[in-house]
């Protein structure tokens, strides 16, 4: 029997985890069998160790679960650790499970690999102050970045995962009220605005000219966010379609030892090829 992975959330008939890691295990040759689970809001953690009894050898997890995955996992990465939420459980030779969180690394990995985007001494903004926003705090204090900004509407929240990251490297927080006069080098879009076609209110100016957009979302059309950086003048303003295909990827290879090529994948997935 090929080794088994699967994703595990609610709803989760939509999830696109499934082909791309089918298109990895093609890609390497790797023998593996990657399915989709259901979860069971009342029951998370009976899932998880049905899956594991059976054989399973690790799980990514999605909404609504990956904060129960972190209380769940016996141990956790740095990153993890910090997101306060996991999108990948290993199993642990010993039987124990491991949680991390590959969100951040995708992201980063798609900007930096991906599309050329220069971190060193440039000053970041981050819209949000939800899960999205802290699934990805430590990969970006770790790009060598000048300064990271996290706003948010509720400007308190913002300041609370200020308090939390700034240990780690050159982080505040602020309400979007206080990006007045403010100018970033890239802004990325951590809100949840963009599921209800809107944008956060912040000032056309706090793009810097030559500066780049991110919307962690996509689609098939571009994003509200996406049309946001065109509008006004940005280099590059892309979606979260390559962060996507990232995350998985380092969940690969976090499993298999081996780094799939992703760029065809991504291709694939934009209906490119
Ligand atoms: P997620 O896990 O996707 O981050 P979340 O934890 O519910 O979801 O967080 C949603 C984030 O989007 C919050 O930062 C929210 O701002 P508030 O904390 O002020 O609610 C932000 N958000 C949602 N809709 C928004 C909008 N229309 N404008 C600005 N921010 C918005």
């Amino acid at each position: 029997m090929p080794d088994r992975y699967a994703v595990i959330g609610n709803p989760i008939a939509h999830s696109k985890s499934p082909a791309i890691h089918a298109e990895f295990a093609r890609q390497t040759g790797q023998a593996l069998e990657y399915g989709r689970i259901l979860g069971n809001p009342e029951d998370f953690a009976g899932d998880v160790r049905r899956f594991i009894a059976d054989g399973g050898l690790g799980l990514n997890i999605t909404v609504p679960f990956k904060e129960q995955a972190w209380e769940l996992a016996d141990e956790r990465s740095q990153r993890a650790e910090i997101a306060g939420a996991v999108n990948t459980l290993i199993r642990l030779e010993d039987g124990r499970l491991r949680g991390d969180n590959t969100d951040g690394v995708g992201l980063v990995r798609d900007l930096r690999q991906n599309h050329g985007f220069e971190f060193a001494g440039t000053r970041v903004l981050l819209l949000g102050a939800g899960g999205a926003t802290r699934g990805v705090l430590l990969p970006l204090l770790e790009t060598g970045l000048r300064q990271l900004v996290i706003a948010n509407r509720t400007a308190s929240k913002a300041l609370a995962l200020a308090a939390l990251g700034a240990p780690l490297g050159p982080l505040t927080g602020c309400g979007l009220d206080a990006l007045a006069g403010e100018r970033f080098d890239l802004i990325i879009n951590a809100t949840s605005a963009g599921l209800a076609n809107a944008v956060p209110s912040i000032p056309d100016d706090c793009l810097s000219e030559r500066g780049w957009t991110y919307d962690m979302l996509y689609g098939d059309a571009p994003t509200a966010f996406c049309r946001w950086g065109q509008d006004r003048g940005a280099a590059r303003a892309l979606d979260g379609l390559g962060m996507l295909v990232e995350q998985a990827a380092e969940s690969f290879w976090l499993w298999r030892g081996v780094r799939p090529e992703t760029s065809t994948v991504i291709k694939q997935r934009r209906g490119l090829s």
